[in-house]
This record gives C-alpha cells, sequence and structure tokens, in this order.
C-alpha cells in the first residue's frame, strides 16, 4: 500500500503524519518505507539525529519521478508513505500519481483551507485521469470541538473530497517527539497521541481499493 500525504501549503502537518503512520505501521510489524520528497529534507534530518536507526527505512527522493519508480521500489514493503513537499506543483503530482491513497493534511484555520485548493485539483485529476483514486481530508491540529472545527468540516466538504473521522489534536508530544528524532508512539505507546495516529492509519487501511 501506497499513501502519500501531500498539501502544497507549507507546515499542514505532512512530516508528523508521515513519520507518526510510518512508525505506527512498523509498530504492528510491518516493513515499512518512507520516503522523502521535500528538498526541505525535514524527514531524512529527523532520521540522522536519532541515536538508533529508525524503525522504517527512509529515502529521499525530491525528483518528481515518484509515479515512475515508486511501484518497483514499494514492492519490498508492505507500508510506503510519501511525505509530501510544500509548494512544488510537480513534487505533489508526482506523489499522487504513485499512491493507492491520498492523505491530504489541513489546519482548521482559514488560510490552510484556501490554500489547499490547488491540491485538492491536482488530486481530482488525477483521480479523473486513473479512473478514481482513493483520496481524503485529515485534520490536523484540531484543537477540541470548536466552532472552528466544525466550520472547517464543513468548508472541506465543499470540495468533494472525504474527511476522515480520525485526526490529530494538537498536542505538544508531536513536535517534541520530533525535535527529539522519535516519534509519539515511541515515546508515549500508550499515550492520546499514539491512539489517534492508530486510529488514522485503520480508517487509511480500510480506504484502500
Ligand atoms: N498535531 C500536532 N500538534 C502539535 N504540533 C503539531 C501537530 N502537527 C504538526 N505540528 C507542528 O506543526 C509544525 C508543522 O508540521 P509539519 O512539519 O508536520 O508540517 P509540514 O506540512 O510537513 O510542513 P512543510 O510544508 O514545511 O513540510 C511542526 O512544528 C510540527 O511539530
Ligand atoms: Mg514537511
Amino acid at each position: 500500500m501506497i499513501i502519500a500525504v501531500v498539501n502544497q501549503k507549507g507546515g499542514a502537518g505532512k512530516t508528523t503524519l508521515a513519520l507518526n503512520l510510518a512508525a505506527a505501521s512498523a509498530a504492528q510489524g510491518k516493513r515499512v518505507l518512507l520516503i522523502d520528497a521535500d528538498p526541505q529534507q525535514t524527514a531524512q534530518d529527523w532520521a540522522a539525529i536519532r541515536t538508533e536507526p529508525p524503525p522504517f527505512q527512509v529515502i529521499g527522493l525530491t525528483k518528481p519521478v515518484l509515479h515512475r519508480d515508486l511501484p518497483a521500489m514499494a514492492a519490498d514493503y508492505d507500508m510506503t508513505i510519501i511525505d509530501g513537499a510544500p509548494r512544488s506543483y510537480e513534487a505533489t503530482r508526482s506523489a499522487i500519481g504513485a499512491a493507492d491513497v491520498v492523505l491530504i493534511p489541513v489546519q482548521p484555520s482559514g488560510a490552510d483551507f484556501w490554500a489547499s485548493r490547488e491540491t485538492v485539483n491536482l488530486v481530482r485529476a488525477a483521480g479523473e485521469a486513473k479512473g478514481g483514486q482513493r483520496a481524503a481530508f485529515i485534520v490536523s491540529r484540531k484543537i477540541g470541538r470548536s466552532v472552528l472545527s466544525r466550520e472547517i468540516n464543513e468548508a472541506l466538504a465543499e470540495f468533494g473530497l472525504p474527511i476522515l473521522a480520525a485526526g490529530t489534536t494538537q498536542r505538544v508530544i508531536y513536535a517534541e517527539a520530533m525535535t527529539a528524532g522519535e516519534t509519539v508512539i515511541e515515546q508515549q505507546p500508550d499515550g492520546l497521541a499514539a491512539a489517534e495516529i492508530r486510529a488514522i492509519l485503520t480508517e487509511l487501511e480500510g480506504m484502500k481499493e
């Protein structure tokens, strides 16, 4: 299964989701590949500061060749997760082209919602070209049951893509774990953050055709 985590909007939560989903999948005994498609190399920096090797393979691949090359690479793994690049049309399109399931993280704010439009259009075009592709929004950094959360769900619904029931909540452990070269799965496997990541993974696995 290949999951692309994409949004051309910077800071949407792509890397946080990609690393934690990869860790959650690896913790279930799966062979996991994480493709860092971002020229900022955040996932590779994360891997480099660790003392232990990551529980999954991390490979940087920033040229827009994923749609062409990833199927062969991913064949050796149970799960492949692409950490998409911000602000790049070509890289985002290539990642979408390689994926079985496309996950679009959006923070619950108008700015993030509006800036996701171009990515949504790319996902739609790819879906039409492929004759149907699974894609969904995920709300990242939810803050309680605010009016904002409800409004963002209504606004996202207008794009005509499903919204995952699961999402990430605003929790400092996400930033702390990333900064330490770890994941919430490693830091607090029985914590609330790890549980929400596992819920996202379960929902995604149910989306594959
Ligand atoms: N659920 C969360 N709770 C708290 N902080 C979060 C959460 N999700 C992401 N963050 C923080 O938000 C910032 C942006 O997240 P992240 O790096 O995952 O976004 P991104 O989409 O990969 O960014 P870029 O577009 O630059 O690659 C980071 O500092 C991260 O630690
Ligand atoms: Mg990132």
